[in-house]
């Protein structure tokens, strides 16, 4: 489908990768572009519609649902990553990062289908990560909630072919944005990802394999644990 001419809502789009979503959707043409962030004032772009919206939040989800019943594309955004481990890290921050990075995108996707449907089936993207088929030390609560909104993107695009709903997987190491600001390694630049991921939407790719991180750690799935592990940990010289 063309994003020119197309009615797209981005969430988390007030900075990071959700801002350069806005931007390249902007220069691409898109008919209107509803804005989403938590704190809709956060919102600086011009001609765009801002949206108060918490994708954890079920009645701000359903009221933008009936707000912007004329999207066609929807992009799942919005994240966090607290770098907590699974056995020793607090359980409630556990439950917020599944929360946000799977039942977040999970209630945005119930939400919308019905308007995605009704507007022609549209496109669904889900920004995943390369998290979602490797982990690390302190990354267990991150890695959980990319691995189940990998498995969101594979059942939502099954369960919605049928209403000719397009979803989009797009999977990566590093963006440089606030999110991955501490870390010290090689980045890619929120334009590269969101440029890609428009590509995918404009092409009808169904996954995205951003860089080559993500196509590294892809192409180890078939190996066993030790054997995969082994090269990851090597390959992060760690
Ligand atoms: N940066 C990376 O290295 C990297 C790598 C792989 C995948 N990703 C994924 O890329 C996506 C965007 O991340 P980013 O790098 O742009 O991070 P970021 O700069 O930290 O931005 C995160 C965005 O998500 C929003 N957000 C967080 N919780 C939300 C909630 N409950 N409801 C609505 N919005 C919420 C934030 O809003 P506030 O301003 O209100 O906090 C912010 O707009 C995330 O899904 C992330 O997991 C990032």
């Amino acid at each position: 489908m063309n994003i020119e001419g197309a009615v797209v809502l981005v969430t988390g789009a007030n900075r990071g990768i959700g801002a350069e979503f806005v931007d390249q959707l902007k220069k691409r043409g898109a008919a209107k572009i509803y804005a989403a962030a938590r704190d809709a004032g956060a919102i600086t772009a011009e001609g765009v519609v801002p949206l108060e919206l918490d994708i954890t939040n079920a009645g701000q989800v359903e009221a933008a649902a009936a707000a912007a019943g004329d999207v066609q594309v929807l992009i799942n955004n919005a994240g966090i990553s607290t770098g907590t481990a699974l056995v020793a890290g607090d359980e409630a921050t556990i439950r917020r990062e599944m929360d946000t990075n799977f039942y977040g995108p999970l209630l945005m996707t119930r939400a919308f289908a019905p308007v995605l449907g009704a507007n022609g089936g549209g496109a669904i993207l889900n920004v995943v990560s390369a998290l979602s088929w490797f982990t690390a030390p302190g990354a267990g609560a991150y890695a959980a909630s990319k691995a189940a909104a990998w498995a969101l993107t594979d059942s939502t695009r099954l369960e919605l072919a049928a209403q000719g709903t397009h979803v989009v997987g797009v999977h990566m190491g590093l963006v440089d944005t606030d999110m991955a600001r501490a870390v010290d390694a090689p980045k890619i630049a929120s334009s590269a990802l969101a440029s890609a991921g428009l590509d995918a939407i404009e092409s009808g790719a169904q996954e995205v394999l951003a860089d080559d991180w993500a196509k590294f750690v892809k192409s180890g799935l078939s190996l066993d644990p030790k054997a995969r592990y082994e090269q990851i940990f090597a390959a992060l010289g760690a």
